[in-house]
């Protein structure tokens, strides 16, 4: 069998100088290669082997020795953790010291015999004491690679941890002031379309008040000269009436602009019918026929929000009139616990999307300003000649 190439360095302590022959003369005759130191004592052995600890790989130490005998030596080198595997050589019927060697830590223990028969296997046992310790030490070595590398990874680890909770915490910072600012824009657009409506019912109180008594007065003025005028003056007659009609006319024109200019039907009515009223009266204009659905028999929302329904439905409407070319809407508005719902739509050209996306589409920008006041969703949608879809979401608390 061709011998191995490395060989195993082997630390033999036996005092009697026969015995040191015969066990050398066997290891080196052997298939498996050793490189053989020899001592005579356990204290000589004790003070090559601390002098340097990693030149052995195995030793071999005789029980019977002068001073310390091998089992003291076993174990003063067992508690040093030296991790170097020892085999006892015992004499024939001490095979208690052998158990004994063992219990200590003893790798293996061979008994001497007369006929010299150990020496057969000596070479195979300490080659096996010396492989089992390569695999506890392989095994040891692996073990501390994966302490160190769980320890790199619980390093790793905490590491990104803590960068990922300062980035959460950077982040959420960013998130409650981009909130912070979001909800200071929705006030300031309230408050400016607070401001508007306001400036729209004083230019509608204005009109109605202003206008509307001079033109009553202007009314009642030309009666009175047609009732001072002698029936025979047809012409005069004739003249005074159209400015009569002519009158009543603006009267009403100036009835319908204060009216939407100021939606005091919401205060009187209830958002419900003012929106009904719109319908009609845009039907009534424009004739073209709706349907409308509600979900609840009355709505019960507060003013601001009531107001801006309102806008954003007469904004729609408006739209529809001047730019869909539509003879039908449909509109919904659905009430629930956590949001209301308004949804037009009409049947005419289809909205398009550079409209859709114009900022300067200023009907669009303020349905949408009012929407987001609320913290609400608005989303338009148009297909060529198939019609235009209005969908608003506001929660409501
Ligand atoms: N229902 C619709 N069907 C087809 N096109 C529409 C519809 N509604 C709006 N549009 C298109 O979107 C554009 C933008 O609408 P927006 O209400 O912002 O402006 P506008 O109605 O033209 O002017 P205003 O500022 O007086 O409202 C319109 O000019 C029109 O081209
Ligand atoms: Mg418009």
């Amino acid at each position: 069998m061709p011998k191995k190439e490395k060989s195993i360095k082997l630390l033999l302590i036996e005092d009697n100088e026969h015995d040191t022959l015969i066990i050398s003369k066997t290891l080196k005759s052997s298939e498996i290669i050793f490189d053989i130191r020899s001592c005579r004592s356990a204290e000589e052995a004790i003070s090559i082997i601390e002098k340097n600890p990693e030149e052995f790989e195995v030793l071999l130490v005789d029980y019977l020795l002068p001073g310390k005998n091998g089992l003291e030596f076993c174990k003063i080198i067992i508690e040093k953790k030296l991790e170097i595997p020892i085999v006892i050589l015992t004499g024939k019927g001490t095979l208690e010291v052998a158990v004994s060697a063992i219990k200590a830590g003893v790798s293996d223990y061979i008994i001497k015999d007369n006929q010299l028969n150990f020496l057969e296997f000596l070479p195979y046992t300490l080659r096996n004491a010396y492989a089992k310790q390569q695999e506890i030490n392989a095994r040891i070595s692996a073990e501390k690679e994966l302490l160190k590398n769980q320890r790199e990874l619980k390093i790793i680890v905490e590491e990104k941890t803590s960068d990922l909770s300062a980035t959460v915490k950077k982040l959420s910072e960013e998130i409650s002031k981009h909130k912070k600012t979001q909800k200071q824009l929705r006030n300031l657009i309230r408050a400016s379309q607070n401001d508007r409506e306001n400036e729209r019912i004083k230019i509608a109180r204005d009109i109605h008040d202003d206008l509307g008594q001079i033109l009553a007065l202007l009314k009642l003025n030309l009666s009175m000269v047609k009732s001072n005028i002698p029936p025979s003056e047809k012409n005069s007659h004739e003249t005074l009436n159209e400015s009569l009609n002519l009158i009543e006319g603006v009267i009403k024109t100036v009835q319908q602009i204060a009216v939407e200019l100021r939606p005091t039907m919401l205060d009187t009515l209830g958002l419900k019918d003012a929106l009904l009223w719109q319908c009609d009266n845009f039907k009534e204009k424009t004739g073209i026929k709706y349907e409308m659905n509600f979900n609840k028999k009355t709505i019960n929302l507060n003013k601001e929000l009531s107001i801006d329904i309102f806008r954003i439905f007469q904004e729609a409407l408006t739209n529809i009139v001047r730019h869909s070319k539509a003879d039908k809407v449909s509109a919904s508005f659905t009430e629930d616990k956590n949001s209301i719902t308004l949804n037009i739509e009409d049947n005419g050209i289809g909205i398009k999307e550079s409209s859709i996306n114009n900022i300067h589409s200023v009907g669009l920008t303020g349905m949408r300003e009012r929407v987001h006041s609320w913290g609400g969703k608005i989303n338009i949608q148009g297909k060529k000649n198939k019609g235009s879809i209005l969908n608003i979401i506001i929660p409501v608390k």
